[in-house]
């Protein structure tokens, strides 16, 4: 099947026990894509990528990477499928190079030979000879990636490879995402950071408690989303209580600090007004970029609700 697509995912489920993880999900990854998989904590990303590498069974679905089933054919016999979950894991005392020795004898073919050049890929030839143990969590997850990439894949799984690093490390690690993307390396990667998928992602699927709430473009997102505001005042309870008996003001919420909504420009301009007219003093009232929070309500407050069922936020699970 030459023009399967590298990722085809139908009707995805996993439970455990009550739990549903996974909650119907269907996923297409177009070749050259960068495709984010966006969700906060819970929502089941690792267990997608879990299925999609064949490393655990789904309740029900099924996923072909590259039309192959991983579970009939095996992750490491799919041809030119690479990635991992949660953190890659490496012998402490072992030196980087030696680590992928080790993982190149396994994959057998010319990985040994891709050695260096791997590890030029994730900038850590430098490195090479010492051991894994003293390397930084951002190295590490590099050397995750290198090992990934001795498999020279055509499709790469990676779950929340920036998490945990320090500003420069997701530098790094984005660029590192953006340099195989234009090697020409599909890439399936999970986030729960808004900014890191918008960066990086030309598609995206956004997930909460299993289930995808949007999948697209990002910019389509947005643009259907409006522009956003945040209003600091002199009485947020009272304000909130403007805003949404405002018109054109749409997507009210209350954050720690301040009111968010989304809203032309006139219509700001209008509750603006309003607010003075109600006695309320605006301290800051300015468009700000949305979170992935912001979208979230967005994405919830448009779905049809349930008849007889307050259109509200649903809370956030634990
Ligand atoms: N092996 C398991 N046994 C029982 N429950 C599980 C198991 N794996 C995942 N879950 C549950 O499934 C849900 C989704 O977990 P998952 O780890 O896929 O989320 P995630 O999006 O990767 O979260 P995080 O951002 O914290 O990594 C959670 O409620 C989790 O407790
Ligand atoms: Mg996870």
């Amino acid at each position: 099947m030459p023009d399967a697509p590298p990722v085809e995912a139908r009707g995805l489920v996993k439970r455990y026990g009550d739990v549903t993880a996974v909650d119907g999900v269907d996923l297409t990854v177009e070749p050259g894509d960068v495709y984010g998989y966006l969700g906060p904590n819970g929502a089941g990303k690792t267990t997608v990528l879990r299925m999609l590498l064949g490393l655990i069974r789904p309740t029900a679905g099924e996923v072909r990477l590259f039309g192959s089933d991983p579970l009939l054919d095996g992750a490491r016999a799919l041809d030119g499928v690479a990635g991992f979950v949660e953190a890659p894991r490496f012998y402490p005392y072992l030196t980087g190079q030696k680590n992928l020795e080790l993982l190149a004898a396994l994959d057998g073919g010319d990985a040994a030979a891709r050695i260096p050049e791997v590890l030029d890929l994730v900038e850590l030839t430098a490195r090479r000879r010492h051991r894994v143990g003293g390397y930084s969590h951002g190295m590490r997850q590099r050397l995750g990636v290198a090992a990934a990439l001795l498999r020279d894949p055509r499709l790469l799984l990676l779950d929340e490879p920036a998490t945990g690093l320090d500003p420069a490390g997701m530098r790094d690690m984005r660029a590192l995402v953006a340099r195989l993307s234009l090697a020409g390396t599909t890439v399936l990667l999970s986030s729960h950071l808004l900014a890191e998928v918008e960066e990086l992602c030309n598609r995206v699927a956004i997930v909460r408690t299993g289930r995808i709430v949007f999948e697209g473009a990002l910019a389509d997102l947005k643009r259907t989303a409006g522009a956003g505001w945040r209003l600091r005042s002199t009485d947020d309870a009272r304000a909130l209580e403007v805003c949404r008996a405002q018109r054109g003001i749409s997507a009210v919420h209350a954050e720690p600090l301040e009111l968010r909504f989304e809203a032309t420009e006139e219509a700001a301009a209008q509750l603006s007004v309003a607010l003075v007219e109600a006695g309320i003093a605006i301290r800051t009232l300015a468009p700000h970029a949305a979170t992935l929070e912001d979208l979230f309500f967005r994405l919830t407050e448009d779905a049809p609700q349930p008849a007889g069922a307050p259109a509200a936020r649903e809370p956030e699970a634990a």
